[in-house]
């Protein structure tokens, strides 16, 4: 039995305060002795320590948005996975598709940033996703099987890993995947998984659903088997939408 995860991607948004303040209402909205299933949240980088610190020794994990794949040096405008796990992060998002789409982030570069991360002792959210054009081409299938496949070249272990699959029409756009749409396409990854790694590590790793996921649709995606909870975006902006999402996945 995989334990769901839903994580909280809050973007290019937030100042300090005002991620301190949502981080503190979502703590409140999930209440004492929270349980039942993984929850973390990504606020953007001069959020993460002040955030950390409201996390600390609590039920939600601090998760950074992006990491580089060199410890230090001549990155300008970089942060590196020795530095997220310094100030706290549990995990890493690697690989979003604004990272693939703005910052010119290929399989290979995401390989390379899932590899450190990993070996730094970061938990790693690996995204992938087809666009539009790719799905109305009926290429959707050979786009994500690659982007797992070269995402994960070299890596043995992939125990501390948790896909997401986002599809990029679906991401900020209010339209979601139907949730046979997303079960089929979690479906072909476990099986990617399989072809890799063996039945039984692929049955443990979690696959996210994320893409325009809120409250009214969630409870129909995590009800899917190869749904393993979410990565969401603008409903987790909002600590009661991100609350009852979070309870629509225990
Ligand atoms: P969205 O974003 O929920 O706003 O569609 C999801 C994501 O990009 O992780």
């Amino acid at each position: 039995m995989r334990t769901k995860i839903v994580v909280g991607n809050w973007k290019m948004n937030n100042t300090i305060a005002e991620s301190t303040k949502l981080a503190s209402e979502l703590l409140a909205q999930l209440g004492e002795g929270f349980s039942g299933c993984e929850v973390g949240i990504a606020p953007t980088f001069p959020a993460l320590q002040p955030v950390g610190a409201l996390l600390e020794n609590g039920p939600v994990h601090l998760v950074a948005q992006n990491c580089h794949y060199e410890n230090d040096g001549a990155y300008t405008g970089e942060v590196s996975a020795r530095m997220l796990k310094a100030v706290g992060c549990a995990y890493v998002i690697i690989g979003h598709s604004e990272r693939r789409q703005y910052f010119g982030e290929t399989n290979a570069t995401v390989n390379l940033r899932v590899k450190k991360a990993l070996s730094e002792g970061l938990k790693v959210i690996m995204c992938v996703g087809e666009t539009l054009e790719e799905r109305e081409a009926g290429v959707t299938g050979a786009v994500v099987s690659s982007q797992v496949r070269e995402g994960l070249e070299g890596i043995d272990d992939i125990s501390d890993l948790v896909i997401a699959y986002e599809p990029v029409w679906a991401i900020g756009t209010g339209k979601t995947a139907s949730s046979a749409q997303a079960e089929e396409v979690h479906d072909l990854i476990r099986t990617v998984l399989v072809k890799l790694y063996g039945e039984s590590v692929a049955s443990a790793i979690r696959i996210q659903y994320g893409g325009s996921v809120k409250p009214s649709n969630a409870v129909e995606l995590f009800a899917m088997p190869n749904i393993d909870g979410g990565l969401i975006g603008g409903a987790s902006l909002n600590a009661a939408d991100f609350a009852a999402i979070v309870n629509a996945a225990r």
